[in-house]
């Protein structure tokens, strides 16, 4: 069992206060706070190991290579990857959904494709490849969801054939929570030859993953949401696909030579291996440290206990929320399966307004679209308030939540 009030003493940040209340952080969907283990991780990498990577024959490259390195196996580990070959640092979860599409875009997509993608994806999976679409002539479609944002599966069977290439769906919605079945997807995909592309934006950071098991081919997500700093994230992608794609960056570091021919006036150019490849210029060296760092924090809660914590939370949360008069919270009911994720609106308050007055109560939450603008037309709603959970939310935090809404509402 997770013990989020011995977690609480690792994270500074919340021993503030805000409008002289404690501050209780429901905006771990946006991005998370950080422990002290990964703040000193990257002050010590910065203290004694900086140097670039993979350039220099001196002690300091030498061992922030090393580190590098580290990071990028111990990512591997934590999804249940292969090796370092199949893990890309990215940016952030973004970058690396951009990665496979403009990689792709460079050799494999076009006309007469198709693209699969669902409703209830955030517009870090929806942009891309309408960009791409529109300079390479593939198709991009999208798969319904119910009332309750619950991906129609039936729609996205009818909706796969032989043209479609890939389907690119969230494992987690990061408005209504919902927890997408990727193995069903999957062979869906599998079964008309298509791969599948994972946003793990919501959920790696909140529960078990193994990407052999999910059977999937791709999967993105971003540090700052799991602990770790901002400007370093992942793309995982299976081997063999990954050698026969041609990288979106080109630059240092990405290749193994660059050979001037004077015979035709060209520079020839050899790539560099696995992961290597896709990853063009400087990297963040300390943002990969303070990574595995946040990977080790969470391995040593275990991720099994992470999940059952923040399902309790969010449970407890739907049931406390139907007890306040004019709110009306989305996403399928308790017990469901669903991510520590939960929106919802007050009657007759603009979501924005609603997270302003919270915010009064020293309650960080996010309001808006979340970037899920076509979710939520198809929900009918103008926006929403979500409040989202992690290791160190506490049923307290939640009972002081519906306290403000009750508050609120009476005005
Ligand atoms: C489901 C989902 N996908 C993608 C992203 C994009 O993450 P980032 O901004 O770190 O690239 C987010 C961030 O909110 C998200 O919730």
């Amino acid at each position: 069992m997770l013990n989020p009030h011995r977690i609480r003493e690792d994270f500074p940040i919340l021993r503030r206060e805000i409008e002289g209340k404690p501050l209780i952080y429901f905006d771990n969907a946006a991005t998370s706070q950080k422990p002290i283990q990964v703040i000193e991780a990257v002050r010590r990498f910065y203290e004694e190991h900086n140097a670039n990577v993979h350039r220099g024959v001196h002690t300091l490259s030498q061992e922030a290579s090393e580190l590098y390195e580290r990071a990028h196996e111990e990512v591997a580990e934590f999804i249940g990857a292969e090796g370092i070959e199949e893990i890309i640092f990215t940016k952030n979860a973004t970058e690396a959904i951009n990665l496979v599409a403009y990689s792709l875009c460079l050799r494999g997509l076009g006309p007469g494709d198709e693209v699969v993608l669902t409703l209830m994806d955030h517009h870090s999976n929806i942009v891309p490849w309408e960009n791409v679409s529109r300079v390479k002539g593939f198709k991009v479609k999208y798969a319904d969801i119910n009332d309750e944002g619950v991906l129609d599966y039936e729609g996205l069977e009818n909706l796969v054939t032989k043209r479609t290439k890939l389907v690119c769906v969230a494992h987690v919605s990061n408005v209504t929570g919902v927890k997408n079945d990727l193995r069903r997807i999957s062979k869906i995909a599998h079964d008309n030859g298509a791969m599948v592309v994972v946003d793990g934006a919501q959920s790696v950071p909140h529960m078990p993953i193994d990407v052999e098991r999910l059977g999937i081919d791709f999967l993105a997500f971003s540090g700052h949401k799991m602990l770790a700093p901002t400007g370093i994230g992942v793309l995982y992608g299976r081997q063999d696909i990954l050698r026969d794609m041609e990288p979106f960056l080109g630059g240092g570091e990405m290749i193994r030579e660059v050979r001037y021919n004077k015979s035709d006036g060209t520079c020839r150019i050899t790539y560099n291996e696995l992961p290597w490849k896709f990853e063009a210029g400087t990297p963040n060296v300390g943002g990969a440290v303070g990574l595995m760092e946040a990977v080790r924090y969470l391995r040593g809660l275990g991720m099994e206990d992470v999940e059952r914590h923040e399902s309790e939370l969010t449970n407890y949360a739907l049931k406390r929320l139907d007890g306040v008069d004019g709110i009306k919270w989305y996403g399928p009911g308790p017990g469901s399966e669903r991510g520590g994720i939960v929106s919802f609106n007050m009657d007759g308050l603009d979501p924005h307004d609603l997270a302003l007055l919270l915010d009064q109560f020293g309650i960080m939450v996010r309001s808006g679209f979340h970037c899920a603008e076509p979710l939520h037309q198809r929900l009918g709603l103008r926006g929403s308030v979500r409040a989202s959970f992690y290791i160190y939310n506490l049923k307290e935090e939640v009972d002081k939540l519906i306290e403000a809404l009750e508050e609120i509402r009476k005005g």
